[in-house]
């Protein structure tokens, strides 16, 4: 099985919120992880702590304990059922943007020290594309776009797609769609997003394979459970298998910059 041998952080947006991020954030780290690789959720969204309620993780420190040097990484780290660890978000990414230099090294240092432990980092985004979610996505080496066959979803995942071209001149986006009726009609939407960004950011994206609509994601979540371990059988967590395999075929990014060193070092100069 092929592994990065760097870690390799992967940041899931969508610009619209609700479309599913933190679904697809949570179900396909449990299935990377279920294929023998090491992931790492980080929750990057401001103070609703998704991640750790989807994964169905009690987290009793989050990054806010760590910015303010009462806990370590690993403290405030915790480690669901299915041994993908998580790092609770909360509020504390929002002073990502007032870092004193002493607390950027601290940071820097802490997350260097998981790169021989850790093969996938998830990064899991707020709704938007305020300044916090685009350094995020700019500090990532590939970034998955959520989107849903919806026109105000289209328009958004576009936007996003769009800020993070002409103002960030990124590349590595990926385009999942969520909730979708077949396959087939992912395929679709897929080619109908990324006709326009041809069209128009003379850009084009790429496909991952999409995530059909599934009643046992709902029922999962009123559970308190990942799709992926309510409904193992499911439709969706087929999907989700799927997709973990493409990802971990994936060939490593060009850039020289990889791994979590380089991910914190970004976002600290993106936030400044
Ligand atoms: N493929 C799917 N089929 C059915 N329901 C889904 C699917 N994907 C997500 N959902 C449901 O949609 C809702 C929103 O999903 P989720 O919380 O993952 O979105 P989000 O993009 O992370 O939202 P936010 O912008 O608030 O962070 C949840 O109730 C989730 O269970
Ligand atoms: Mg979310």
């Amino acid at each position: 099985m092929k592994k990065p041998s760097r870690t390799e952080v992967i940041g899931i947006a969508s610009g619209k919120g609700g479309v599913g991020k933190t679904t697809v954030a949570v179900n396909l780290a449990i299935a990377l992880q279920k294929a023998g690789h090491r992931v790492m959720l980080f929750d990057a969204d401001l103070g609703l702590a998704n991640s750790q309620i989807a994964l169905g993780c009690a987290c009793p420190y989050n990054l806010t304990h760590f910015m303010s040097g009462q806990k370590t990484l690993q403290e405030i780290t915790v480690t669901s059922r299915h041994g993908v660890r998580l790092i609770p978000g909360a509020s504390g990414v929002k002073e990502m943007a007032a870092l004193s230099q002493v607390q950027a090294s601290r940071i820097v240092q802490a997350f260097s020290a998981l790169e021989d432990e850790i093969d996938y980092l998830i990064v899991d985004m707020a709704a938007g594309i305020s300044p916090s979610v685009l350094a995020f996505m700019a500090a990532c080496q590939r970034r998955y776009i959520v989107v849903r066959d919806d026109p105000s979803s289209i328009a958004d995942a576009y936007g996003t797609i769009k800020v993070l071209i002409q103002d960030y001149d990124l590349n590595e986006i990926y385009i999942i769609p969520n909730a979708v009726a077949s396959q087939a009609e992912g395929q679709n939407l897929f080619r109908r997003i990324n006709q326009v960004c041809a069209q128009f950011l003379n850009y084009t994206t790429h496909y991952l394979g999409a995530i059909e609509y599934d009643d046992q994601i709902l029922a999962a979540h009123r559970k308190y459970e990942p799709v992926m371990e309510f409904a193992p059988g499911s439709n969706s967590a087929r999907d989700f298998k799927r997709l973990a395999k493409s990802i971990a075929q994936m060939p490593p990014t060009a850039t020289v910059s990889g791994g979590m060193q380089f991910f914190v070092e970004r976002l600290v100069r993106f936030q400044a």
